[in-house]
């Protein structure tokens, strides 16, 4: 009997200061978390008028050239019907950029005035964009 008492006292005992240094133990994470979080949040806040940092490799009306732009849209969005043996390479072949530059006053016509190509779909409002920047600086490569 008295070992099993002395076992029990035992337990009573230690259980209590288990209990307190898990608490304590709580107590401190969660002082650091919030601190953290408190450390984010007046970063964010100091800085709120921040615009997004430039993308280095965006295509943009500044800097939109066949190269980065154009010859990637015509040759997704025109060439299926405007290459050789395509359905509409009566009225224009697209093969690369001479291509393009004899039948700009068309090409850009058609897209942009009248807006009946591509045929098949339509330009985004981005793709308009860039591409009117891109005729209206006269086609840089
Ligand atoms: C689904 C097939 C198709 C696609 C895609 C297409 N076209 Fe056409 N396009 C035609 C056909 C067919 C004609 C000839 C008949 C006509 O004028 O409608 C034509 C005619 C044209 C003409 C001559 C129109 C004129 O009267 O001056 C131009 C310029 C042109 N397309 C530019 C483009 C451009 C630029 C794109 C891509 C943005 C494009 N097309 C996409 C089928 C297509």
């Amino acid at each position: 009997m008295a070992v099993t008492g002395n076992i029990t006292r035992y337990n009573l005992k230690q259980q209590p200061v288990m209990k307190t240094k898990k608490l304590t133990l709580n107590v401190v994470l969660f002082t650091a978390m919030s601190v953290g979080l408190l450390a984010c949040s007046k970063d964010q806040a100091e800085k709120p008028q921040d615009p997004p940092p430039p993308k280095p490799d965006e295509v943009t009306a500044a800097n939109v050239t066949y190269a980065n732009f154009a010859s990637n849209l015509f040759q997704t969005k025109c060439s299926g019907c405007h290459a050789p043996g395509g359905g509409g390479s009566g009225a224009w072949t697209f093969n690369g950029y001479a291509s393009v530059q004899a039948n700009a006053g068309r090409i850009n016509n058609v897209t942009l005035v009248t807006m009946t190509m591509p045929r098949n779909g339509s330009l985004s409002a981005k793709e308009k964009e860039l591409l009117k920047a891109w005729l209206d600086k006269g086609l840089p490569q």
